[in-house]
């Protein structure tokens, strides 16, 4: 029997496979950085969702770890590196959220093109403010994709049927697997150039770290809408907030933030942005995909076994 660390919610059907395979789950949400890396020690098993950053420091503290199990995709937040040094082993879900993440895009797209939420807070406040909120339809728009990966290839298929022409940057996929998607491949600055609506889906890397800065931006069409439901990180925030200020572009949705929680964005507060707190994979589908995913994941791991999804193996 090991001890398993959860130091961020997991769906009831993950903890329920930890607990099968006869390991002490030990729930621990809320933790300091200080009381994270106490309870860390002696656990075999550290799983953990976006919130937890797993650096050396706190493998040094995991003295016991044998996997660290990220309920989820994103790996931004594991020192993958340090863990292989350490021996333990990372592994995650990648594709237990992609569906929630590109509904989620859809939904934002949406939901500022129509500028939806304005909308309803003004009613809600007690304004009939018909006049005030019109919109864009998609309709026969360009939509870039930054990143034609899992996420960027579900959105594509499901915004096809808006009558929208699809292009895409990304340097890991070939131009004839794009097209199998009823995508062109096209440069970056392309993309930017032609692009009505762009829509990130790249990783978090320090390849693509601050990639839509505000050199890129300044490339947007002046009308063009912003989505990201990908990383921070990858969308300049202050830059975007300035593009915004001088009319440079029509709006921005995004539900991911350079540092989470995030409650203090330049992108804040104003009519032109539609901001959601992370809410990409918040979906009761998703959530047990992932815990059930990570938790067959990490009793494998620590039965010895091999480990399909794991990143360092
Ligand atoms: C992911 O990387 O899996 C998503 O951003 C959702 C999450 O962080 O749990």
């Amino acid at each position: 029997m090991a001890r398993v660390l959860v130091s961020e919610t997991l769906a009831d059907a993950g903890l329920d496979l930890l607990r099968a395979a006869g390991h002490d789950v030990d729930v621990r949400t809320g933790l300091s950085n200080d009381e994270l890396r106490d309870a860390v020690a002696g656990a075999q098993a550290l799983v953990i969702r976006s919130a937890t950053q797993v650096d050396a420091e706190l493998l040094d503290a995991g003295d016991s770890l044998v996997v660290v199990g990220r309920a989820g995709v994103g790996l931004d937040n594991v020192d993958v590196a340090a863990a292989t040094e350490r021996g333990v082993l990372v592994c995650n879900a990648p594709s237990s959220n992609v569906v929630s993440a590109a509904e989620m895009t859809v939904a934002l797209m949406l939901a500022l093109a129509r500028r939806v939420p304005q909308a309803h807070q003004a009613l809600s406040e007690g304004r009939w403010e018909r006049g005030r909120w019109g919109g864009m339809e998609i309709y026969r728009k360009t939509v870039g994709i930054l990143g034609l990966g899992r996420v960027g290839r579900l959105v594509a298929q499901r915004i096809a049927p808006f009558d929208v022409a699809l292009i895409a940057f990304d340097p890991y996929v070939s131009a004839e697997s794009a097209r199998a998607a009823g995508v062109d491949m096209v440069s970056f600055d392309e993309l930017l150039e032609r692009s009505d609506i762009i829509t990130l889906h790249m990783p978090q890397t320090p390849e693509t770290a601050g990639l839509l800065g505000a050199e890129g931006l300044a490339k947007c069409r002046p009308h063009a809408l912003i989505i990201n439901t990908a990383r921070g990180g990858i969308l300049d925030e202050a830059a975007a907030a300035a593009a915004l200020d001088a009319g440079r572009l029509g709006g921005i949705a995004l539900d991911v933030y350079e540092t989470e929680p995030m409650t203090e964005s330049p992108l804040f507060g104003r009519t032109d942005v539609v901001a959601t707190p992370h809410l990409g994979a918040s979906t009761a589908e998703a959530q047990d995909r992932a815990g059930t995913h990570i938790a067959e994941q990490v009793n494998l791991a620590l039965a010895g076994d091999p480990v399909p999804d794991a990143v360092n193996a």
